[in-house]
């Protein structure tokens, strides 16, 4: 089982970029954290953030035939880009949609997502363990 985490823009800022919202672990203390839990479970696991949409899109359709699932939290992008959700549509790879704030409680802006509708789940308002939560759904489903 190999695994694909996928962060948008301003994730790598976690820590620094507004704390009372996602809290004072870094991206790093993300990748670790997953890292682990991916370790004691036997499944292999690659990291990627950017802060480009395209590059996004590049990712997910590279990793066609390559990964078994992803975990993707787009950050901004989740409530703008058709770009992101047709790519994860191309290559039909079973996807969690994270995010570490609750977004349901947050701005108008935020309640749409465009990668919700095609998602095995959502999970948010978790902080980073919601990336171990969206992990143990998708080993569920195997
Ligand atoms: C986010 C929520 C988004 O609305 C926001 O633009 C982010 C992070 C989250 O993880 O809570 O950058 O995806």
């Amino acid at each position: 089982m190999k695994i694909l985490v996928i962060n948008g823009p301003s994730i790598n800022m976690l820590g620094v970029r507004e704390p009372n919202i996602y809290g004072s672990k870094t991206y790093d203390d993300l990748c670790s954290l997953v890292e682990e839990e991916c370790k004691k479970k036997g499944v292999l696991v690659d990291f990627f953030q950017s802060n480009h949409e395209g590059d996004i899109v590049d990712i997910i359709l590279n990793s066609y035939k390559k990964t078994d699932a992803i975990i993707i939290n787009p950050a901004a992008y989740t409530h703008t880009s058709i770009a992101i959700a047709d790519a994860l549509n191309a290559v039909s790879i079973p996807y969690v949609e994270v995010h570490i704030s609750d977004v349901s409680k947050r701005e108008e802006y935020r309640q749409i997502s465009f990668i919700r509708e095609n998602a095995v789940a959502t999970v948010m308002g978790e902080g980073i363990s919601g990336y171990v939560t969206a992990l143990n759904i998708l080993l569920k489903g195997r």
